[in-house]
């Protein structure tokens, strides 16, 4: 019996345990974008967040309207690599409207069905909730650009 999974990650290595090599090998290959998945991947542990004090986040509202938000304009939404609540955190800081994500689903679907793909989803909103929580943002539109920053603003920082 394979362990418990703690975070999205873990249904990967989960799902290649249970799913033909082949099949297998397509979900987790990429389907011809490996390099963007690559890169989105590597691009999240890249950005950093800024340090802070923590504030009273007693109140954590997740209620958001993208439309209305949006007035309008085109929405921008990040697809490819989310694999933390901490990378949607970092996307949306980033100007994403939303996150969109594709095999960490079809891994919780292999590895639990119904029930890995509510992990799944369940572990991304708690670990969003968390980051939330210790970047003191309340709601998801106080998440700002302000809360991260990339290895360019970190090498200028540091001039
Ligand atoms: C096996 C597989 C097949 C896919 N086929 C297509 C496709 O035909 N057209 C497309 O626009 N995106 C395709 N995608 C990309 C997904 O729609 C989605 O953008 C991507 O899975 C999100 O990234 P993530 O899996 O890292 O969360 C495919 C993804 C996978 C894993």
């Amino acid at each position: 019996m394979a362990a418990e999974p703690v975070n999205v990650n873990d249904f990967q290595v989960l799902a290649k345990q249970v799913l033909p090599k082949m099949y297998y090998d397509f979900y987790a290959g990429g389907a011809e974008d490996e390099h963007t998945l690559r890169e989105n991947i590597e691009a999240f542990h890249r950005i950093t967040f800024r340090p802070r004090v923590l504030v009273d986040v007693s109140r954590i509202d997740m209620s958001t309207n993208v439309v209305h938000a949006v007035a309008g304009k085109v929405p921008v939404l990040f697809d490819g690599g989310v694999r933390r609540g901490t990378d949607v955190f970092k996307a949306l800081a980033l100007g994403a409207q939303a996150v969109l994500v594709g095999r960490p689903v079809v891994f919780g679907l292999a590895a639990k069905g119904e029930h890995g793909v509510r992990q799944v989803v369940t572990m991304l909103k708690d670990e969003l909730e968390l980051t939330m929580a210790l970047s003191g943002c309340p709601s998801v539109k106080d998440i700002t650009r302000s809360h991260v920053r990339t290895e360019l603003e970190k090498l200028k920082s540091m001039l």
